[in-house]
């Protein structure tokens, strides 16, 4: 187990990411992105805009939806800021794939929504925390967070809650050693550990219920 995908957490400059994103958008045949500076060449100067917004189809919470980004949008900002209505469950607070507040399912697959671009996810199914489950019908993973009282300020919750999904998803009866393991890229600043630990247990004996 292992916590939410980082490609930030390769030795890849900030430089290098911003030539990374102008070369993804020129290579994204078929999504219409009409930059000339991303199709004429890698963006040398990095200070320099990328401009040309595009709109694109993302898959989210089993809905098709619509959305104006630039090459450069993350997915968390096209989830929080381009939607409409937006889908603000996945929290912005580090936007520098360190903390797991932003954390969504990526085919599945725990990802930080900072650290990837939207135009990437394009064809991929996006699970937020509220596709996880509703307050009308909350998931196990969300019942036990209620039960065991695993939140504070709940910044980080909604990130937990997902990487812990996900764990659920692989192993349906982890240890205590591997839920920690899983849970190692979210942070919570409010120090509430023990009970989202205890809440991952929790979740699993309801799901087998
Ligand atoms: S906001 Fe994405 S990892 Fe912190
Ligand atoms: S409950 Fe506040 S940061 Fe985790």
């Amino acid at each position: 187990m292992s916590g939410p995908t980082n490609p930030l957490h390769t030795p890849l400059s900030r430089r290098g990411f911003l030539k990374g994103a102008a070369i993804t958008a020129a290579a994204a045949e078929g999504l219409m992105v009409h930059s000339p500076a991303a199709h004429a060449a890698p963006v040398l100067d990095p200070s320099a805009p990328i401009s040309g917004n595009t709109t694109i189809s993302l898959k989210v919470n089993g809905q098709a939806r619509s959305v104006e980004v630039e090459p450069r949008t993350t997915l968390l900002t096209a989830l929080r800021d381009h939607l409409e209505p937006p889908i603000t469950g996945p929290k912005l607070v580090c936007n520098a794939g360190t903390c797991g507040a932003c954390t969504v399912l990526l085919d599945g697959k725990n990802v930080y929504g900072c650290s990837v671009l939207a135009i990437d996810c394009v064809g991929k199914t996006i699970t937020t925390v509220e596709g996880i489950g509703t307050p009308d019908k909350p998931s196990p993973v969300q019942k036990a967070f209620l039960e065991c009282d695993g939140m504070m300020c709940g910044y980080c919750t909604s990130g937990f809650v997902t990487t812990i999904t996900h764990l659920l998803n692989k192993n349906a009866d982890p240890t205590l050693p591997e839920i920690k393991e899983a849970c190692k890229g979210n942070f919570c600043r409010c120090g509430t550990y023990p009970h989202v630990f205890q809440s991952a247990q929790t979740a699993a004996k309801i799901a087998k219920a």
